[in-house]
């Protein structure tokens, strides 16, 4: 595991926007797996200004994201289809239908689940996966107590998940839904490289834990340490509570 500490937001997001971009000149066709949440949103602005500065193509690039919540639309402005196109794919030149999701509103989610591991198999697997962190551990919307095995799978979400997405729900957490599609830890873990973004003094806690604690499924992100190689990207305040800081 390698840690990065970095001075703030900005420096976390322009130092994994830089390993990410080396990925896509090293390999134009690369299978990136992406994430949503707040914390990449950074990173995304800086390879928008990098692609419009002529530095870096997406054209080749595959994205697979890590999860989507089940039963919202596409169109709806919470799906993360929704999120990943606002924030990130309509601005770059990304060929669309190389953009990968679950599908929320599949109607055999068994068989959605099967297509989704079954497209990444297809694509050779993740060359890069970019990751955030949950303030229970979870990556993805896998929550504390999964089963690393598991493959793409419906899970219900944790209450302080949905504590900590209603802000995007109008504040109200029976808008939220109860269960999301998400990307099993065993892919993540067959990722060829792993990045893990975090910032702010609410996540040092979980970074400690995850990261200097032991492995267990009760903090789906401690697995990470097992990984070959995984890149943990936080700023001074996330880390402040670890040993490690260079
Ligand atoms: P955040 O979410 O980036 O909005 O903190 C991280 C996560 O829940 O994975």
């Amino acid at each position: 595991m390698k840690v990065i500490c970095t001075k703030d937001y900005q420096d976390m997001s322009r130092k994994a926007a830089n390993i990410i971009s080396a990925q896509v000149i090293m390999k134009p066709n690369a299978v990136l797996g992406l994430a949503t949440g707040s914390t990449p949103l950074g990173i995304y602005d800086q390879l928008i200004d990098w692609y419009h500065k002529d530095d870096i193509s997406f054209r080749y690039v595959t994205t697979v994201n890590l999860d989507e919540y089940r039963g919202l639309a596409r169109t709806h402005e919470q799906s993360y289809w929704y999120f990943m196109h606002a924030h990130f794919f309509n601005h770059i030149d990304i060929d669309p239908s190389h953009v990968y999701l679950p599908n929320g509103n599949a109607r055999d989610p068994e068989k959605e689940c099967l297509a989704y591991d079954e497209i990444v198999r297809s694509l050779g697997g993740i060359d890069l996966q970019l990751l955030g962190i949950g303030l229970d551990g979870h990556i993805g919307f896998n929550e504390p107590g999964v089963a690393f095995e598991l493959g793409t799978h419906l899970v219900d979400l944790d209450q302080s998940t949905i504590e900590a997405n209603k802000r995007f729900f109008n504040d109200d957490a029976s808008l939220v839904p109860k269960q999301a599609f998400t990307m099993g830890i065993r892919m993540i873990m067959q990722a060829r490289k792993v990045v893990l973004v975090a910032n702010g003094k609410a996540k040092a806690e979980i970074l400690r834990k995850a990261f200097w604690g032991p492995v267990t499924p009760e903090v789906p992100a401690s697995i990470l340490q097992m990984h070959p190689d995984f890149t943990l990207i936080a700023d001074k305040e996330a880390l402040s509570l670890c040993p490690q800081c260079l």
